[in-house]
């Protein structure tokens, strides 16, 4: 059995790695369920990390960022969005790191608004770039000691579906979930998978 913790474990692509990972093998966190977390919080992340002790895995499916109309963004979407999906998933690797055991992974989650923009996605592709960079700085950062790797998901089949629009396009959750298990076990650091319908 492993002990990987998934942040975000009841989101759409949460719940499909704790599938994928096996519910036996995965911590449940995110701020409302399981193991209480906030990301933007480094206080949040120290005590988690410090009552969860060693690791064999981090997967981080959680963190926000807002779409939004570029004439309708204001300063407090930059802040919220830098903060939660771009700085707390830097946190996640700069505190939980330690404690993940030598040759375990952490992995976490960006989008393909990063390399396709489209109008209102100015903050979410500007936070996703900045996590994918993030990874490949961490990856050649000796101390850092684990692997570090992201999965970017184009539009997630189910949640093109709650959002009453066809799921056709979209690539479904449990295949996300399994390019993450390919990111956890394999033996690569740095990389970018990305996670679209074909
Ligand atoms: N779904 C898509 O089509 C799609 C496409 C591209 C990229 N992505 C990216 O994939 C990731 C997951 O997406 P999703 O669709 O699975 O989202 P989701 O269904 O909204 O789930 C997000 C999960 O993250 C948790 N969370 C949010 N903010 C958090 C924080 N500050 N600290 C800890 N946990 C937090 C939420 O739980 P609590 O509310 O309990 O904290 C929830 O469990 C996001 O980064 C998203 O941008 C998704």
């Amino acid at each position: 059995m492993s002990k990987i913790l998934v942040i975000g474990a009841a989101g759409m692509i949460g719940a499909a790695v704790v599938e994928a990972l096996g519910a036996e093998n995965c911590i449940r966190a995110s701020r409302n369920s399981g193991e209480t977390v906030d990301i933007s919080d480094p206080k949040s992340l120290e005590a988690l990390f410090e009552r969860l002790g060693e690791l064999d895995g981090i997967v981080c499916a959680g963190g926000a960022a807002r779409f939004k109309p570029w004439a309708e963004t204001a300063d407090v979407d930059w802040t919220f969005s830098l903060a939660n999906k771009l700085l707390g998933q830097v946190n996640v690797v700069r505190y939980g790191a330690s404690r993940v055991r030598a040759g375990g992974a952490i992995t976490l989650t960006t989008g393909l608004a990063a390399q396709y923009p489209a109008p209102g996605s100015a903050i979410i592709t500007t936070v996703n770039a900045g996590v994918e960079a993030f990874v490949r700085a961490a990856a050649v950062e000796p101390s850092i000691g684990v692997r570090v790797n992201a999965v970017s998901p184009g539009w997630v089949a189910e949640t093109l579906k709650a959002m009453g629009r066809d799921p056709a396009g979209g690539i479904p959750a449990a295949d996300v979930a399994q390019i993450t298990v390919r990111q956890v076990r394999d033996g690569a650091s740095g990389s970018v998978a990305p996670a679209a319908k074909r």
